[in-house]
Formats: structure tokens, C-alpha cells, sequence
């Protein structure tokens, strides 16, 4: 079997729904507690044995390469001033990966985006993970769907059930559940307006094998106008076997405001030194019972002087 070792991260979009914050910071850079968003999905990447790591860019978001480079005068300012731990938490993220980067000059959607790092992935599978949807999981999410490829050898994609009205903005699969959290899938649709094939939304993540490259070339726009990596996936389905796994975590949307909120309440939650003050920080806000609490503290005061 050809080896698995690269994910492709599209970030090239503009992050419109999240305007005005997004205008200028690329919304991959936006901090979920203390890490830009993109970080989660490299440290899911890197958790599920994947090495080679490309990063898919337009103009405007060079940050996200800064952030994973080399801060030399900064490590030197931290190191004269005996700061050991930011120190380490600095090079930490600047020798975690080294990262291929690739251009979008025009935005023609995801499939497009995805296209743009074929000479970058070459002859072997690969995955994708869309940095927006974070996914707080045990086993990392791409790990799950990692063992369903290693024991297939077939491209798998991330799957979650979502609420009839929601349909219409994911891509959503057909098929047959096979039990196990897997589904083989017949057929896809992107963001189906009518009669969507089930209640099983893709979510970014995917593995994926060389030959969707030439489907991405001949792929014509679609949805929103876009090349849509739905629409070259269903080609795909139609030449072999092709599985979903329904992973086992809590997505969230973090490219949108409410989403975004949520995902940073649950992971400051679970943030090893801010967790527990933050925790009882919400309880006096909500006093226990969802509601408002005028008696919650507002700030602390700090000492005059
Ligand atoms: C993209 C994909 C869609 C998928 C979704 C998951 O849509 O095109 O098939 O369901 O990501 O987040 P987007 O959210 O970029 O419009």
C-alpha cells in the first residue's frame, strides 16, 4: 500500500463570515485560547502520523507561514531574559512541522484549492483537513478515519449527522451504514437545496487518492458558482468502493462567530491552567442555572497604588 504521510490544508479563503475580525488576519490565524486555529488541525495531522504538511495560501496570509517559522530575535530576547517556558512553547511550534507552501492566485473553491497542491502531493494518498472545522476528540479524528484506510485502502471521509434544516449547507453523502460507524457511500451532493440523500453531512476532513487530481482538473463549477471538491469526490465513488466514517468527537464551525464561540468556551474549558478558574468563572456568570447572574463578577479590581 502507498504510504499516507501528507494533508493538504486549504486557507485560502476570505473568511467573509467573519468580517470585520477577518479582514486583514487570515481567520486560520484567529486564536482558539492560545493557538491560531490552523495549529489544531496541524497538531491533528501530526498526531495521526501524517509528515509532510502543505499549506494552500492566497495573498494576504503569509502569517500563517511566520507562525511556523523561526522567531530568531525573539527566542534570543526570551533566552537572555531567562524565560524557559515561553521559550520552549515558542520553538515547540516553530520546529513542530516544516510546511510546503502552495498558491491560490484566484478563489475558485475548495476543489480548486485542493488541485493547486497536486505537484506538492505527488504520486501517493493524502489527506485534507479544513482548518475551520476543529474537532475535540480523543483519538484524533484523522487517526479514526486513518484505520479504516489502512484496512481498505480506499479513500474515507469524515461524516456527522446533522438536523434535516441543515442539510443544505454541507455536502451530503448516500449509501449503505455498514455498522462500525462506517458507511459505503453511492453517491454525494453539495449543499443539497431538495431532497438530500440522507442526514449525513462531510466534514473537513478526507483521505484521498492521486487520481481525484484529473477529476479536479475537469471539473466544472457548481455550487456557489465554485469548483467544489464534492463534485470531483462523487466522480470518484463511481470507480470503486468509497467509505465514510462517522467519527467519534464534537465539531465545531470555528470559521463562523457562534461556532467559533463555542469551540473557545469548551477547549478554555479544558485548558490545563485557565480551565478551572474559567469553569468557576461561568458558574457565578450563569449561577447554576443558565440565566445571567447580576452578582457575577465583572472584573477584578485591581490594587491602587
Ligand atoms: C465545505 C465542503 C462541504 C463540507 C463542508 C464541511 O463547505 O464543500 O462539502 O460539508 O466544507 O465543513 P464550506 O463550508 O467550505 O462551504
Amino acid at each position: 500500500m502507498n504510504e499516507l504521510r501528507t494533508c493538504v490544508f486549504p486557507c485560502a479563503g476570505f473568511g467573509t463570515r467573519f468580517f470585520p475580525a477577518t479582514k486583514v488576519i487570515p481567520k486560520e490565524m484567529l486564536p482558539l485560547v492560545d493557538k491560531p486555529i490552523l495549529q489544531y488541525g496541524i497538531e491533528e495531522a501530526v498526531a495521526s502520523g501524517l509528515d509532510k504538511l502543505v499549506i494552500v495560501t492566497s495573498k494576504g496570509k503569509d502569517s500563517i507561514l511566520d507562525h511556523f517559522d523561526r522567531t530568531a530575535e525573539l527566542e534570543r530576547s526570551l533566552q537572555e531574559r531567562k524565560k524557559t517556558d515561553l521559550l520552549e512553547e515558542v520553538e515547540a511550534v516553530s520546529t513542530m512541522v516544516d510546511l510546503i507552501s502552495v498558491r491560490q492566485k484566484e478563489a475558485l473553491g475548495l476543489g480548486h484549492a485542493v488541485l493547486m497542491a497536486r505537484d506538492a502531493v505527488g504520486p501517493n494518498p493524502f489527506a485534507v483537513i479544513l482548518p475551520d472545522d476543529v474537532i475535540l476528540a480523543d483519538e484524533p479524528c484523522l487517526l479514526q478515519m486513518r484505520h479504516v484506510f489502512e484496512e481498505t485502502g480506499r479513500p474515507v471521509v469524515a461524516l456527522m449527522e446533522v438536523p434535516p434544516e441543515e442539510t443544505s449547507r454541507y455536502g451530503i453523502v448516500g449509501g449503505d451504514q455498514l455498522g462500525n460507524r462506517r458507511f459505503r457511500i453511492r453517491d454525494m451532493v453539495e449543499k443539497p437545496k431538495i431532497n438530500p440523500p440522507s442526514r449525513y453531512a462531510i466534514i473537513g476532513r478526507y483521505i484521498l487518492p492521486p487520481e481525484i487530481f484529473p477529476v479536479l482538473e475537469k471539473t466544472e463549477r457548481g455550487s456557489g458558482g465554485e469548483i467544489q471538491l464534492t463534485d470531483a469526490l462523487r466522480e470518484l465513488v463511481r470507480t470503486g468502493d468509497f467509505y465514510g466514517y462517522v467519527f467519534d468527537g464534537k465539531r465545531y464551525d470555528a470559521g463562523e462567530k457562534l461556532g467559533y464561540l463555542k469551540a473557545t468556551v469548551d477547549y478554555a474549558l479544558k485548558h490545563p491552567q485557565i480551565g478551572p478558574e474559567f469553569r468557576a468563572y461561568l458558574k457565578a456568570v450563569f449561577g447554576g442555572n443558565g440565566k445571567a447572574d447580576e452578582a457575577a463578577p465583572r472584573s477584578t479590581p485591581r490594587a491602587r497604588t
